[in-house]
């Protein structure tokens, strides 16, 4: 039987801590799906849009050699549906979120992976304002 994998983020302004844990998270199955957060989701959470589009964000990750699919994640409370949906086995999430998810172990298997460390979207936008 197939293993899937999903996973959650925004990725906005790709980089390698991006590229590390779909990496990571792809060698833990067979098939990795990544719900996108939609601009209005990050609007609500942070207060500002993402720099780039839903849209952009979506074919930047899609078009990644471990991704096999993406969708729009329009709320956190849809999780569990999206777990459902994609028949997850494993959700996977920077350790950043560690514990947050544990609720979800009723639906599947829960890693944290550690974050790539000295790197963020938020660092990377702060040094190019700099
Ligand atoms: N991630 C990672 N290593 C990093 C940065 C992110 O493993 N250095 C992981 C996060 O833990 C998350 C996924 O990549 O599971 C998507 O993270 P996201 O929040 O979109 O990226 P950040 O760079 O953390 O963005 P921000 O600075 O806006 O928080």
């Amino acid at each position: 039987m197939a293993i899937n994998i999903i996973t959650f983020g925004t990725f906005d302004v790709f980089h390698l801590g991006h590229l590390r844990i779909l990496q990571r998270a792809k060698k833990l199955g067979d098939y990795l799906f990544v719900g996108i957060s939609t601009d209005a989701l990050n609007f609500s959470k942070k207060g500002c849009k993402p720099v780039y589009s839903q849209e952009e964000r979506m074919e930047i990750v899609a078009s990644i050699r471990y991704v096999d699919g993406v969708f729009l994640e329009e709320s956190l409370e849809q999780k569990a549906s999206y777990l459902k949906q994609y028949k997850a086995d494993i959700l996977v999430m920077g350790d950043d979120w560690r514990g947050k998810f544990d609720h979800f172990q009723k639906i599947c298997k829960v890693i944290y992976l550690p974050r790539t460390p000295s790197i963020s979207t938020t660092e990377v936008i702060e040094k190019i304002r700099r």
